[in-house]
């Protein structure tokens, strides 16, 4: 939800710190703020401001600070507004230990009385503020990494922090539980990030921190510990995508470059996974025995918006090729209810940061109840990743746009990928069966080409429809989950009321609400439910709904009940949310751009929601 930087080494620090923020700034930009140890004075000065990081550098510009030793920070408030006492750093009441954090204390209200009653005085309404004055606290004549140590055991929620002290110039200490934390290596520099792209202007190799792990740096060293100060060996992991990923790469919005980088995404996952000879499915990092595959009575999926949008296409997927139930829910409904799930439980995480609070949650309940986890993520390192018993990595590449887009249609095919995978463990599907549809898998990007070659009827089309003031997506079967995954894309980044829907419950309520001023999106792909789509299009037309229909290349009768046609290559059903999700996807980007929305920073949204 935040984003954090830290910098110690030979150069100027705050330039690298904005810079590193600027990286991190989709992960939370409501306010930001920098503290450098300037070693003239051996003291920390610090620069703060309500806003996006742009309002940090005006104020940098006009008073700007030196030193080789900083920390910064990118807000998304979780306690007291965005307001300038409220950004971080926060320091002591000396002045002299500065600190930036993302996570949630959650008994931060007990531990501020009690400091208060010790004559600690607050200036925010934080709960971070409570772990500066801690480590104040037990910062007498012991190593500032002891004093953070000490704090830290006293806190109950999640953090990932970067500290600095000004009787201490030349350390830079970091911690993390619950929320993530890199030790970016450098030659005479070391860095701590909250994510990857912070750091990877000036290094490719990091160090992952797992839960309870303490970074201590100087500008040649770093040694990680745990909370007891015993040293942890770490591995370095060398990051192979570069600075460039991370940026537009020539597009207006980072949601567009990563709409139109789907099919080299997807030809990459289905190309590292299926063999060329065998035409069998492997995956290098999945790690569960096979034994434990086979064995599984029933998978259960949990995950947050779209990747729970992935989740139901993937229930679909797997029913239909493993002959397995799949249940699903919402990582914050699955984290608290009665499980009836156990050891013969297959549970499937599904996450792009990995760092999501309710997912994390969720696995750690499924773990605690003896279910096997696997995960379905982007994010090299992440704490889901390291917490499940087998991964599947996505491969699609930094996702910065708030928006869900590539990592979405990615998860779709990494899904779909291991639902070929159980059913060859557990030897369920003909042989002619799993080739025929493989082929058609391997067209997919190809036909998301097309698709994409379309893009500027699709923008037209979208602009016509840019006024009105509220979209219901309809959808059967397993294009269900892509009307509600349409519908989603568009709220999130137009902030237009849209609703996705079942199309079978349209009679059920929904139909209420079709008059001249509403646009039905109705997938309407060729389908075994195709005929029912044309039943629900006939009842929208006579009620005077604007309808846009998505229909596969060659449906002249669709155009007959509307001009505004989408058209799709044709695949096989069970593939062609792949294929849907691109028009859905192109539709609310051009319709938020018309609006002049923030498409890749919707406003009270963050990437990654790394608190409940
Ligand atoms: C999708 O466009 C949204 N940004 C959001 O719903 C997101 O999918 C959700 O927060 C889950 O995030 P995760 O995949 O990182 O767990």
């Amino acid at each position: 939800m935040c984003g954090i930087v830290g910098y110690i080494g030979e150069g100027e620090a705050q330039p690298i710190l904005l810079s590193g923020l600027k990286r991190l700034e989709y992960r939370g930009y409501d306010s930001s703020g920098i503290a450098l140890i300037s070693p003239q004075k051996n003291s920390i000065s610090i620069r703060k401001s309500p806003g996006k990081i742009s309002a940090l550098e005006k104020l940098v510009k006009s008073k700007p600070l030196s030193g080789l030793v900083g920390i910064a920070h990118t807000r998304w408030a979780t306690h007291g507004a965005p307001t300038q006492a409220n950004a971080h750093p926060h320091h002591d009441c000396s002045g002299s230990i500065a600190i930036v954090h993302n996570g949630i204390i959650e008994n931060y209200e007990s531990l501020k009385a009690q400091l208060i009653k010790e004559g600690h005085v607050f200036n925010s309404q934080t709960d971070t503020e409570v772990i500066v004055h801690l480590i104040e606290k037990f910062y007498k004549n012991i190593p500032l990494e002891d004093a953070v140590c000490k704090a830290l055991k006293l806190l109950v929620g999640s953090f990932a922090i970067g500290i600095i002290s000004s009787k201490e110039p030349n350390k830079l200490i970091g911690a993390r539980l619950g929320s993530p934390l890199i030790v970016g290596v450098g030659k005479g520099e070391n860095f701590l990030a909250s994510d990857v792209p912070a750091v990877l202007g000036f290094t490719k190799e990091v160090v992952f921190l797992d839960e309870n792990e303490v970074a201590i740096l100087d500008k040649d060293n770093f040694k990680i510990s745990n909370l007891d100060g015993k040293t942890v060996f770490k591995k370095t992991t060398h990051i192979n995508w570069d600075i460039a990923q991370a940026e537009k790469a020539g597009f207006a919005h980072f949601m567009l470059k990563e709409i139109n980088e789907q099919p080299k995404i997807l030809e990459g996952l289905i190309n590292s996974r299926i063999h060329k000879e065998t035409g069998r499915i492997f995956f290098k990092e999945q790690n569960i025995p096979e034994a434990k595959l086979k064995a599984a009575r029933e998978i259960f999926i949990v995950a947050c918006g779209t990747a729970y949008h992935a989740g139901m296409v993937a229930k679909y997927a797997l029913e239909s090729l493993c002959g397995i139930p799949a249940h699903i829910d919402v990582s914050s409904e699955f984290r608290y209810r009665d499980l009836l799930i156990g050891p013969d439980t297959l549970v499937i995480a599904i996450s792009q940061s990995g760092e999501t609070a309710d997912t994390l949650a969720g696995i750690r309940e499924a773990k605690r109840r003896g279910s096997t986890v696997i995960s379905i993520c982007n994010v090299l390192g992440s704490t889901l990743t390291r917490e499940s018993d087998g991964i599947i990595y996505t491969h699609a590449g930094p996702e910065i746009g708030v928006a869900s887009t590539k990592a979405y249609t990615a998860q779709l095919t990494a899904l779909y990928l291991f639902a070929f995978y159980l059913a060859q463990v557990r030897g369920i599907l003909p042989e002619a069966r799993v080739k025929k549809l493989l082929d058609e898998l391997r067209k997919i990007p190809g036909q998301q080409i097309e698709i994409l070659k379309c893009a500027k009827s699709i923008a037209v089309l979208a602009r016509r429809h840019s006024h009105l003031g509220s979209f219901l997506y309809l959808g059967r079967n397993i294009n269900y989950p892509s009307a509600l995954e349409g519908a989603l894309k568009l709220k999130e980044i137009s902030y237009i009321p849209a609703e996705g829907y079942a199309a079978g419950e349209m009679k059920h309520g929904p139909i209420a609400l079709i008059d001249e001023y509403r646009a039905v999106v109705c997938i309407a792909p060729s389908s075994k439910v195709y005929e029912k789509m044309v039943s629900n299009i006939q009842e929208i037309r006579s009620r005077k709904g604007k309808i846009i229909a998505i229909a596969t290349d060659g449906d002249r009768e669709i155009k007959e009940l509307t001009r505004e046609v989408i058209y799709i290559p044709k695949t096989e059903e069970i593939f062609s949310p792949l294929l849907v999700a691109l028009p859905l996807q192109l539709l609310a980007y051009h319709i938020a751009v018309k609006r002049g929305c923030d498409v890749d920073q919707p406003r009270n949204l963050a990437k990654s929601v790394t608190v409940e």
